[in-house]
């Protein structure tokens, strides 16, 4: 009689662990798929910063842009900032600190002055901010003016100062900050002391401007939206793994009934 019920029992088991179904659970579970995902493709392209575009986007900065166009002296920037190589740096002074310039007014140069100055907010070289801390050790930077037209950087724990030689400004925030090109809020327009001089008294203490610009819009960061997509488990995984389990008792009670019978 025992014999016969563990005989039956062990049979039916075995017809169950042999049924597709058993087959199927208890082969190892798929591991869980990864959903793929979307990765925006990161533009192959060589970068190309048109700067027209970003200079019309951010600040406002028309009169800069103004004076880059009359002076042509964007052709000159723009070739730099495709030369990928070396990379740009610009100090870009808003609207506003063009308008608050009265004593020293730049209606007063000449063309070629005007040129000078405009190449004197540019440095032939990419920086990020963090790598002003070097170059306020180097004393003078020189710029796209070339001579005299010198800039000396001073990395204020973390407030960079530029001194003009007639003026001291303070980076207010980077508009675009991606190798080849920065380009970084000002506070003044950089007088050069080459054209400027030293004699000129300096601006009455300016009123505090209460102008602490919120980051510019940079045109360039809007692919936020990529992390919709996160590998959720899927809930046929976990019924999965307790099938397997099912299985795997349904083996041991196997293997006992086995060994019982031997034992008999
Ligand atoms: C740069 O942008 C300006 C303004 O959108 C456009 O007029 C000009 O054609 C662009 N330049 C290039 C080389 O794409
Ligand atoms: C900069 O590169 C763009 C795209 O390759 C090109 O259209 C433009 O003419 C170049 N501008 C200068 C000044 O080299
Ligand atoms: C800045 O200076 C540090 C230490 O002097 C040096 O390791 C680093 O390479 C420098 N970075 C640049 C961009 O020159
Ligand atoms: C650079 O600026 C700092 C602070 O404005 C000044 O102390 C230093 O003398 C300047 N260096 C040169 C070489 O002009």
């Amino acid at each position: 009689m025992k014999f016969s019920m563990i005989f039956l029992v062990s049979n039916i088991l075995l017809l169950l662990s042999s049924s597709p179904a058993f087959a199927k659970t208890v082969s190892p579970p798929a591991p869980i798929a990864p959903t793929p995902t979307p990765t925006p493709a990161p533009a192959p392209a060589p970068d190309y910063v048109n700067l027209t575009e970003l200079l019309d986007v951010a600040g406002p900065f028309h009169t800069f842009l103004g004076y880059l166009e009359s002076t042509k002296v964007l052709d000159t920037f723009q070739n730099q900032a495709n030369n990928t190589e070396e990379g740009i740096t610009i100090f870009v002074p808003k609207d506003t600190a063009f308008n608050s310039l009265k004593k020293p007014s730049l209606s007063k140069l000449k063309d070629d002055q005007i040129k000078q100055v405009i190449l004197f907010h540019a440095l032939p070289h990419f920086y990020s901010l963090s790598d002003f801390k070097n170059l306020s050790q180097t004393s003078l930077t020189p710029t796209f003016a070339g001579g005299d037209y010198t800039l000396n950087f001073t990395d204020d724990s973390g407030t960079i100062r530029i001194n003009s030689g007639w003026s001291i400004t303070k980076v207010t925030s980077a508009v675009h900050a991606t190798n080849p090109v920065a380009i970084y809020q000002v506070d003044k327009v950089l007088l050069p002391e080459a054209i400027f001089g030293t004699d000129i008294p300096p601006a009455p203490a300016p009123a505090p401007t209460p102008e602490i610009a919120p980051a510019a819009d940079s045109p360039t960061e809007k692919s936020a939206d990529s992390k919709s997509s996160s590998p959720s488990s899927s809930p046929d995984g976990s019924s999965a793994y307790k099938l397997v389990s099912y299985g795997i008792w349904s083996n041991i009670v196997l293997a006992s009934c086995g060994l019982v019978m031997m034992l008999l």
